[in-house]
């Protein structure tokens, strides 16, 4: 994956509400409050008419003694309803009484779902009572999904059982299973054994951050489902009447499959499963050979799985080996395709034929759009809401998944707090603001936004407790958008009935994030220097601090008015409750010159998703973290960094310093060259250094520039972007990203 990291942009909510009275998540969509109150029985009595599979669900998750009883006695009776004309396959409805309560429902899943909502009240109910009242509910979107990349990293079925689990309690409905990727193959196909026996395997795998490029050496699988399992997991999913969706990635994203059959790809090989995460050249070549093959596994998947769209992925499939394949380019030929792009839709177009004639549709990221979409064909928007917007003015269905709301593989609190993630920033607050309907839609053309998706890539995730800390609390925010009851104006109003659900994973001893009780910082300008404001979304009493380096403690200084960081020091700061330690320590170190907290100008703005703080980022105290892209740096797209500094008066110095940035991978270029200027009014300026790019090289990107004794009261800096990326580059004939951090001076 080659997702240029999106900005961290810290949205806090200060406004308190009060408690909701039900602590549901999702919400339903009435509620109607009856005076009374249902007292939970020690002995739970069941009329007899509860569908089997949903009363042995009950039966399993409320640790309560069952028995049975007629309708009259029964503490909980079920009513299936009479079809309407076109019945919302998932609409129930729950009466509580004093006595008794009463499920209604057209279907079996309605009534699965209800017994979700009662669980939740069972669960948060305080002593023991429940009031009385009535739900009507039913979710606003059909598609409720939640993705899991068992490529990157490989997660047995006990795990992915687990998984579904969670997406049943939060009345998720959809599981989309990536099963193929360059990295690794994890499904059997009886057809083409070798898929199994070399492409679930990789010699090694990444480790760290991208940008250190480092490998761990150990050999990694043979891992795959075979069929009996995926069967198994299927069976489990309908249990919970949850959809399985798998994916086989095509064009691209093919390099496991490749290591096994190299004769589908457009060169000889040999390939071998990726060891690096990324997006690699090699891709499917779109031969006879390679469709009679790709039909062959379609035709053993769609066996296997009952989902009325099979996910074709689509996704990153770059064109450099069509370029250059003869077969390739006579096909273009042939067809009378325009180029490449053509061919990716003619490859779509002729799977969508396959498929469409096996009675199933597909699904597939964005990239399906490119060269013309197939006709029934869905999209899944990914890379923003464009992909779906475009499919649904053109009558196509589309998921949303925007990675700025759905990639629940971004950090959700602090990176320094947290661990190893891909990058961008998307805290819980954010998921839940979103509005999987684009504005952009009329509402006819939004009928075509079948729903949303959350999307968990593997590439840092190394086991199964930390899937789970990626996905919550996420997954709560998630369920509600998709239920059509979130209310971001209310965040605090949610985030209140998310602690509450964090004591049901307590006792499930589910690992999430706690990274809502995290404290903010923010660095403003002083009068000497900069100072550090805390902040939390909860009671700010309870935000502690220290600043000589020590672990704060509830002893510590409470904070109240801006931190003074007028000399280098390390703030750290953390949330208290009664005493008990909340939230993660965060941690910001201050490295104070003699730009710090002064007046900048930029002669060019930062691109829009890395400008987190504007010009005054450069001069705020805080030296660049490779692990906050988006936070601590500001990036320029093919522009310069031309930075103005006032100091307020003449000051001596002797060096500039700042960071920029090198890393290829995400198309971020070391500056070309640096230039000092200074000036005593700030209108005239006289050079005083330049340096070129082979000096720049040498420092890998940490530049300090020696001047000599120096007196001036303006300096402006110039940094040279690298311009235009070169061949055999990622993202070649692009515009490079520059990186700056902080401009200092001694
Ligand atoms: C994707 O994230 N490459 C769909
Ligand atoms: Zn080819």
């Amino acid at each position: 994956m080659l997702r240029i990291l999106s900005a961290f942009s810290l949205l806090i909510s200060m406004c308190f509400f009060s408690q909701t009275k039900l602590n549901l998540i999702p919400y339903p969509q009435k509620v109607e409050f009856q005076n009374g109150e249902f007292v939970i029985p020690t002995s739970f009595n069941l009329s007899n008419n509860l569908p089997v599979n949903e009363t042995e669900y009950l039966k399993n998750k409320l640790k309560l003694k069952f028995s049975n009883a007629k309708n009259q006695d029964a503490h909980l009776l079920y009513s299936k309803l009479e079809n309407q004309s076109k019945p919302n396959n998932e609409a129930y409805s729950i009466e509580i009484s004093s006595k008794q309560i009463h499920i209604k429902s057209y279907t079996d899943q309605g009534c699965f779902l209800a017994i979700q909502t009662l669980i939740q009240l069972f669960e948060t109910q305080k002593n023991g009572k429940i009031p009385a009242m009535k739900i009507e509910d039913s979710p606003k979107f059909a598609w409720r999904g939640m993705h899991l990349d068992v490529c990157r990293h490989f997660f047995t079925i006990e795990e992915v059982k687990q998984y579904i689990d969670y997406l049943a309690m939060y009345k998720l409905n959809t599981f989309h299973w990536h099963l193929t990727d360059d990295q690794g193959w994890r499904i059997e196909i009886k057809k083409y054994p070798k898929l199994t026996q070399i492409g679930s395997k990789r010699k090694e795998s990444m480790i760290g951050a991208y940008v250190d490029d480092t490998f761990d050496g150990k050999p990694y699988g043979p891992y795959f489902y075979t069929q009996d399992q995926i069967k198994e997991v299927v069976k489990y999913a309908q249990d919970r009447h949850i959809t399985v969706v798998p994916e086989i990635e095509m064009p691209g994203h093919a390099l496991a499959a490749l290591s096994a059959y190299p004769e589908l790809a457009c060169t000889k090989g040999p390939f071998e499963a990726a060891t690096k995460w990324g997006v690699f050249d090699d891709v499917f070549c779109p031969k006879d050979e390679t469709f009679t093959f790709l039909e062959n596994v379609l035709d053993e998947v769609i066996q296997l799985f009952p989902s009325q769209y099979i996910h074709i992925g689509g996704d990153e499939c770059p064109k450099t080996r069509w370029k250059e394949c003869a077969h390739c380019q006579a096909l273009i030929k042939k067809n009378n395709l325009k180029d490449e792009h053509g061919l990716q839709s003619y490859f779509i177009h002729r799977i969508e034929k396959y498929v469409n004639s096996k009675g199933r549709k597909i699904i597939g990221w964005d990239e399906i759009l490119e060269g013309g979409l197939a006709p029934n064909a869905a999209v899944m928007s990914w890379t923003g809401i464009k992909g779906g917007i475009e499919a649904a003015k053109t009558n196509h269905f589309a998921v949303m998944t925007p990675g700025a709301y759905c990639y629940f593989d971004h950090y959700q609190g602090d990176p320094q707090t947290e661990p190893n993630a891909f990058g961008g920033f998307t805290p819980l607050d954010k998921v839940y603001s979103y509005k999987p309907i684009p504005a952009e839609l009329n509402a006819e053309q939004s009928k075509y936004i079948l729903g949303v998706q959350a999307n968990l890539w593997t590439e840092y995730i190394l086991d199964f407790k930390q899937v789970q800390y990626m996905i919550f609390p996420r997954l709560f925010a998630l369920s509600e958008v998709g239920w059509g009851t979130s209310k971001p104006e209310n965040y605090k109003e949610f985030e209140n009935r998310v602690v509450e659900h964090f004591k049901i994973l307590d006792k499930m001893n589910i690992n999430y994030a706690k990274s809502i009780y995290n404290i903010s910082g923010k660095v403003i300008p002083a009068s000497k220097g900069v100072s550090y404001e805390l902040s939390t979304s909860q009671n700010p009493s309870g935000i502690k601090f220290t600043t000589d380096g020590s672990e704060p403690t509830s002893n510590s200084s409470t904070y109240q008015n801006p931190i003074p960081a007028s000399k280098a020091m390390n703030i750290k700061s953390a949330y208290f409750e009664n005493d008990e330690l909340k939230s993660a320590v965060s941690s910001q170190n201050f490295s104070t010159s003699k730009t710090t907290g002064k007046k900048i100008t930029l002669e060019h703005q930062p691109s829009e998703n890395y400008s987190f703080g504007g010009a005054f980022t450069l001069v705020d105290g805080i030296i660049g973290n490779v692990k906050q892209l988006g936070k601590t740096w500001l990036g320029f797209q093919g522009k310069d960094v031309v930075a103005t500094i006032d100091l307020g008066e003449k000051t001596n110095f002797s060096e500039v310093y700042f960071n920029t940035l090198d890393n290829k991978g995400s198309w971020i270029h070391l500056a070309k060259s640096a230039t000092v200027s200074i000036s005593d009014d700030g209108k005239n300026f006289r050079t005083i250094k330049e340096i070129g790019k082979e000096e720049i090289l040498s420092t890998k990107g940490k530049i300090n520039i020696k001047l000599g004794n120096q007196n001036a009261k303006f300096i402006k800096i110039k940094v040279e972007n690298a311009g235009i990326i070169p061949a055999g580059n990622p993202g070649a004939d692009s515009k490079a990203w520059l990186f700056v951090d902080e401009i200092g001076a001694r």
